[in-house]
């Protein structure tokens, strides 16, 4: 039986968006999401995050939820605009006193809470002064984070400054696909990375100020990127899209300098990266106590000479041969996904390689599949994942825990409520919980804390 580490974390990933709801609740001020979301043609299906799950109300009803699944830990983000209507001061009490009461829930029941301070939702009010561009959000960011530290520092464990920060800049500047929804913007997309970054790190310097005893990390999306073909160019731009996505960010975290290829390929679209000042990366690469790791896919690359911004583009492939071995006739999740999981064994073994033995927390992985209740192939797809993620353990990646997005179907950003990626199945029209198969599945595992058969 592959059993886990002592202790190891089986959670489960929301955000606040996505499942909150009420968004006008308690003084809530609205953010970049309510802006975007409203207008017309930007969701498929023209959803919003306006009710959501319901979660703002229910609650108590989820927690107990996570109770009866049999898990010990739940990462969820807190809603700035609800503790800071318009960005920075004006604190509303009503906000805070809510994550207060989710706290003491989770830990009554012996649930260990994974708190994400930015999971998107950036007050709206910071967006007309600039939003993410505007160097000055980074200290309101600093701000926010340190008022959260004071009011729940001393329940908190385990933080994570930025969710997914090369997402953020990737749909939300380049592709126009999220909030606040620019398109071509290749300088607006890496300096948010960049301020982004800094933020990770002023938030890092804040809870040290604070002498707290709770971990802190980045919670990044990472890929493993293979070559679509043995041609040079396929792997030249394999190397060179593995700088944007991941190198930019790790390197920048965990050794304190941007890879010098990536920033000559700014500075060869952009010119001098300005807005990146002195002292900065010491300020991002601040020591952090683990990795958080996103991973939903590999990228297979195939280079188009000449193409801009960047010359490649990620193809889905037959098969991508990774260390575990050649998987053949990918299968896809319902979003187009492949789904190929001993690319995560091959990722936490590179990470441990090159960046060294940080602790490393799976924020999210998980798949879409549209079954409503006996959900087959997400059994399959967890227990694929968990094998592999096993493997990595074996070959000495220090994983803590795994939470897997996400505990119910919700309010996937710009596909709406069309693909569901919960282990609880959430019924629109009432807004009913109902346990997926998967959901049962995974609570075996935690129980075990060991691998389990389906
Ligand atoms: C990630 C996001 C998360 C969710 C999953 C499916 O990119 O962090 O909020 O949408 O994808």
């Amino acid at each position: 039986m592959k059993s886990f580490p002592d202790g190891f974390l089986w959670g489960v990933s929301t955000s606040a968006y996505q499942i909150e709801g009420s968004v006008d609740a308690d003084g809530r001020g609205p953010s970049i999401w309510d802006t975007y979301s409203h207008t017309p043609g930007t969701i498929d299906g023209g959803g919003t995050g306006d009710v959501a799950c319901d979660h703002y109300r229910r609650w108590r009803e989820d927690v107990d939820l996570l109770a009866s699944l049999g898990l010990n830990a739940y990462r969820f983000s807190i809603a700035w605009p609800r503790l800071f209507p318009t960005g920075r001061g004006g604190r509303e009490q009503r906000g805070f006193d809510h994550y207060d009461r989710l706290l003491d829930a989770l830990l009554e029941r012996g649930i260990e809470p994974v708190v994400t301070l930015y999971h998107w939702d950036l007050p709206q009010a910071l967006e007309d002064e600039g939003g993410w561009r505007n160097r000055d959000t980074v200290e309101a960011f600093a701000e926010y984070g340190g008022a959260c530290f004071d009011a729940y520092g001393d329940r908190v464990g385990w933080w994570l400054t930025i969710n997914e920060p090369w997402i953020v800049g990737l749909l939300g500047y380049l592709h126009g696909l999220h909030a606040p929804g620019y398109s071509d913007d290749v300088l607006g997309e890496v300096t948010v990375f960049h301020h982004l970054l800094l933020a990770h790190g002023r938030a890092v310097q804040e809870l040290r100020g604070r002498g707290q005893a709770g971990r802190i990390g980045l919670a990044p999306n990472l890929s493993p990127h293979y070559p679509a073909s043995d041609d040079p160019a396929d792997v030249e731009v394999t190397h060179a899209s593995d700088g944007y996505v991941n190198r930019w960010f790790l390197d920048a975290v965990l050794r304190g300098s941007y890879p010098a290829d990536m920033r000559a390929r700014y500075e060869e679209l952009l010119g001098p990266l300005e807005f990146v000042h002195e002292g900065d990366l010491a300020v991002i690469a601040e020591p952090t106590d683990y990795l958080g790791v996103n991973y939903y896919a590999p990228r297979v690359m195939q280079a188009v000479p000449g193409d801009t911004p960047w010359p490649w583009r990620v193809i889905v492939p037959e098969g991508v041969r990774t260390t575990g071995g050649f998987t053949d006739g990918v299968a896809r999740t319902e979003a187009g996904t492949p789904i190929v999981p001993t690319a995560l064994t091959d990722l936490l073994v590179r990470v441990r390689d090159d960046y060294g033995d940080i602790p490393i927390l799976i924020t999210e992985n998980g798949a879409v599949f549209e079954e409503p209740l006996h959900d087959e192939r997400r059994v399959h797809f967890i227990h694929d994942h968990l094998a592999a993620l096993h493997e990595a353990i074996a070959s000495g990646v220090p994983v803590v825990g795994y939470c897997h997005w996400s505990l119910m179907d919700n309010f996937e950003w710009k596909l709406g409520y069309a693909q569901r990626f919960g282990l609880v199945h959430v019924d629109y029209e009432t807004l009913a919980r109902t346990v997926k198969d998967s959901g049962r599945y995974y609570g075996r595992i935690a129980a075990a804390n060991a691998l389990v058969e389906p």
